[in-house]
């Protein structure tokens, strides 16, 4: 397997291209179900998660065609073949479950697998469960696989989620498309991902209005037809650049970032001493202090600070002047890159879902275990500015949600290095 071997020190200076969200891509892909007619995204993320929702899509019988070297990607679902997500896929990646919505609205029925993906908490499926059920779904557990079927079509409801989850507004958002008759989506996720979607379908035809907003109003139609859409600026990969610097020192622009997808962060690291200035083609970032200050942070939903940053603010706190309280309020069992911090010389206190962190001088280069996608990255962060050399081993994570993370972060002055592993 392969490891990441960064040795601290460097200053950061220069341009960082964000890609385009993969949490997006994963929501746009499946929605290729809901037409006959392609689908074409572009500035997709190079991702082993897009390779995962590719063969998952593909065995269903739909068409995706990667051009540009992966940034364009075609998608057709004209000969679907199968409306069954396997387990063998499925367990790679949580975000299958977004085949669910769109599967049950074009075709009335769909089988999908309980998902895995990071092993960050239980992550259920209730909510998609009874909100599609609301929608009049038959929906059975059996065999470890959702069996899910609408006689007659799904239909237009009122649907109030228990919870702003991400995953269950877009799955709802994708079957109210061709539901008969109107849905209103309460309590929705707001998060930037959603209106992109919203965005899609809208050019595939669908009529969507609030999203954006706790209440998504959609008024099913027939029949989605073509549409061309540019994936959105990746806000997490954004955010986790923005933090390069400022553990690191130097100055590093975000090309292809704005304040507006990354407020709440944006706003902790003013309260830390770090300048975030909106230029033309992005956002520059730079410390105003030698060391950041230390800020207390809460996880929560849209437009709250993000979970997926929880872990690089971390990483950033781990050397700020001061103590901080970082409290994880979306995903319990979310802190597992605090022990390995830890091995760094962090000095990191977790009860529960609360981790208090007391900033050190400087951090010391350690071998260190990536145990998920946002831990992985964290670590790499650390290591920025770490005394000698870090190891991040088991990166596989890292590569389902960064693209060319070392060759980013050494075109900007980094000691940075990827070694193949057997
Ligand atoms: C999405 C993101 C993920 C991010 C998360 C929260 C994608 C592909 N992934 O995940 O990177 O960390 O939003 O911003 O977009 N829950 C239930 N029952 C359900 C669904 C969710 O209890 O039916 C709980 C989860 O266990 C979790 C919380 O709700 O504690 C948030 O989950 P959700 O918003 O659904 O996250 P995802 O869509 O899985």
């Amino acid at each position: 397997m392969d490891s990441i071997v960064v040795r601290g020190g460097r200053e950061l200076n220069g341009r960082i291209d964000i890609a385009g969200a993969k949490n997006a891509a994963l929501a746009l892909m499946p929605a290729t179900l809901l037409s006959e007619e392609p689908l074409t995204l572009t500035n997709t993320p190079r991702l082993s998660d897009i390779k995962t929702m590719t063969a998952l899509l593909q065995s269903l019988g739909a068409e995706v065609t990667a051009l540009q070297d992966g940034k364009v990607q075609v998608l057709s679902s004209h000969g679907l073949t199968s409306t069954r997500a396997d387990y063998e896929i499925v367990r790679k990646m949580r975000a299958s479950n977004l085949v669910l919505g769109p599967l049950l609205a074009r075709f009335h029925e769909a089988t999908v697998s309980l998902p895995g993906g990071c092993a960050i908490g239980a992550r259920p499926m209730d909510i998609h469960v009874s909100a599609l059920e609301a929608m009049g779904a038959e929906i059975e557990l059996r065999d470890g696989y959702l069996h899910a079927k609408a006689r007659g079509g799904l239909k237009g409801a009122v649907v109030p989620l228990r919870f702003a989850s991400v995953g269950a507004t877009e799955n709802v958002l994708m079957a109210a498309t061709l539901a008969k008759g109107t849905t209103v989506i309460e309590n929705a996720a707001r998060e930037p991902e959603i209106v992109d979607l919203a965005d899609c379908l809208r050019a595939m035809g669908a009529q969507i209005a609030g999203d954006g907003t706790s209440t998504i109003t959609v008024q099913g139609v027939d029949r989605l037809g073509a549409a061309t859409h540019r994936v959105v600026t990746d806000r997490i990969e954004l955010g986790t650049y923005m933090l390069a610097p400022v553990i690191a020192g130097g100055e590093v622009e975000c090309i292809g970032g704005r304040i507006a997808l990354v407020e709440a962060f944006a706003a902790k690291l003013d309260a830390a001493g770090v300048d975030v200035t909106e230029t033309p083609d992005g956002l520059k970032v730079k410390r105003r202090l030698e060391r950041p200050r230390a800020v207390d942070v809460t996880t929560e939903p849209f437009p709250g600070f993000p979970t997926d940053l929880q872990a690089q603010m971390m990483a950033m706190l781990c050397i700020a002047e001061g103590t901080s309280v970082l409290e994880e309020k979306i995903f319990e069992n979310r802190f597992m890159h605090a022990p390995e911090l830890v091995r760094m010389g962090a000095d990191i206190d977790v009860q529960g879902g609360v981790a208090t962190v007391t900033g050190v001088d400087r951090l010391k280069g350690a071998p260190v275990m990536a145990t998920d996608l946002r831990a992985s990255v964290s670590l790499i962060l650390s290591g920025l500015a770490a005394q000698g050399e870090t190891i991040v081993n088991r990166v596989y994570h890292l590569d389902r949600g960064y693209e060319n993370v070392e060759d980013k972060l050494s075109a900007v002055g980094a000691d940075i290095e990827r070694v193949q592993g057997t």
